[in-house]
């Protein structure tokens, strides 16, 4: 496998499929023909085209729809308004798969198991993070002055709206890419490709991947890399992106326009210094549903229930080159009395 120099990412993810094959090497990694049931749902593209098309599209139709079935997850397995205001130890996997799935069945059939693992990661950062610096209370701030403004129920706007949360849970997936190396692609030209810039050849049947993790701790691009910094991306003067850090000075002249423009990125903004959605043409379709419902699910969690501070954040466990989150942890939460 050949990692990829960051600044090389934009220029070579946009090859085309003849050039660069996704589909091959992804059922290859992920081994489809033991993992998917179906051979027909593992071969066919055709989910694609529904989420590209058909869910972003439908948001605003979908989002009360998903906002009241969260709601009632929440109320089934955390704790409804008629229970007791006790402590109560959920399991964090559990909880997530549950409520994710019944919300994601409430928009549409069939929930992505990505989610459930993005959400669990919020959880650990926000509740494990130095209470002094006040993220959850603001947090919970935004999310109240939005409910309400909405008129106390989730709409497609209102959950745009929640800049804050937003910037939290860019910054959860940058802290905790899913793989140390990600989006691997095989070389599939009969000629190979020429690299950008070094003129390396890369033969036929060569598997490429970009240095996710590296990228996402890259000091020079997030300053204080290792620190969960929640409202990071919510300050456009923290924005710097690979452009600005590797390169050379002439294609950074013809980049100027992105280079110089600094506003603060959602989470479903792609760059090449972000790469918990993937980039180029085969960036996550699916990022702008899955964000919705991950921001209702913050949101609601934050104006419902207490959760237990923890001392310590639970580290993933790397596998192979994935890191996947740990299947045991518990955390601690208590229906809260006032709402807003
Ligand atoms: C937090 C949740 C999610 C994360 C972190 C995530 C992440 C990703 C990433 C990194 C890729 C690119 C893989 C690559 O380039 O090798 C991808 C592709 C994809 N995702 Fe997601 N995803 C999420 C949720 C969803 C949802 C909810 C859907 C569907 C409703 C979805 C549908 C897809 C599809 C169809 C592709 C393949 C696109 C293509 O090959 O052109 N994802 N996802």
């Amino acid at each position: 496998m050949i990692i990829l120099p960051p600044r090389l990412i934009k220029k070579v993810y946009s090859l085309p499929e003849t050039t660069l094959d996704i589909h091959a090497t992804q059922s290859e990694t992920i081994q489809t023909r033991w993992t998917v049931w179906d051979k027909e749902v593992a071969d066919n593209d055709f989910q694609i085209n529904v989420v590209r098309h058909q869910i972003t599209r439908n948001l605003e139709t979908l989002t009360p729809l998903m906002a009241d079935e969260l709601k009632r997850g929440f109320d089934r397995w955390w704790g409804g308004e008629d229970d007791a205001r006790e402590w109560k130890e959920v399991k964090v996997w559990d909880a997530c798969l549950k409520l994710i799935a019944g919300a994601s069945n409430g928009a549409f059939c069939g929930a992505p198991l990505c989610e459930f693992k993005e959400i669990r990661l919020q959880e650990s950062d926000l509740f494990s993070s130095d209470p002094s610096l006040g993220y959850v209370d603001a947090l919970r701030d935004e999310a109240s002055s939005v409910f309400a403004k909405a008129g106390g129920s989730w709409t497609r706007d209102a959950v745009r709206d929640l800049k804050l949360i937003d910037s939290t849970i860019r910054e959860s997936m940058r802290l905790n890419p899913f793989a140390i190396v990600g989006l691997p692609r095989t070389v599939v030209h009969p000629e190979g490709i020429k690299l950008p810039v070094s003129g390396v050849h890369v033969a036929k049947g060569t598997m490429i991947a970009v240095p996710m993790e590296p990228i996402h701790y890259d000091e020079s691009i997030y300053p204080q890399a290792r620190k969960f910094n929640a409202f990071r991306f919510a300050d456009p003067s923290n924005i710097t992106n690979i452009v600005d850090n590797f390169t050379a000075k002439d294609e950074l002249e013809a980049e100027k326009a992105d280079a110089t423009e600094k506003k603060a990125k959602s989470t479903a903004t792609l760059d090449d210094a972000f790469l918990g959605f993937g980039f180029g043409r085969h960036a996550c379709p699916g990022r702008f549903f899955a964000l919705n419902e991950m921001k209702i699910f913050i949101a609601h969690m934050l104006l419902n229930y207490d959760v237990e501070h923890m001392a310590i954040r639970p580290r993933p466990l790397d596998t192979v080159w994935l890191k996947l989150p740990l299947h045991g942890g518990k955390i601690r939460v208590r229906r809260r009395t006032s709402v807003i």
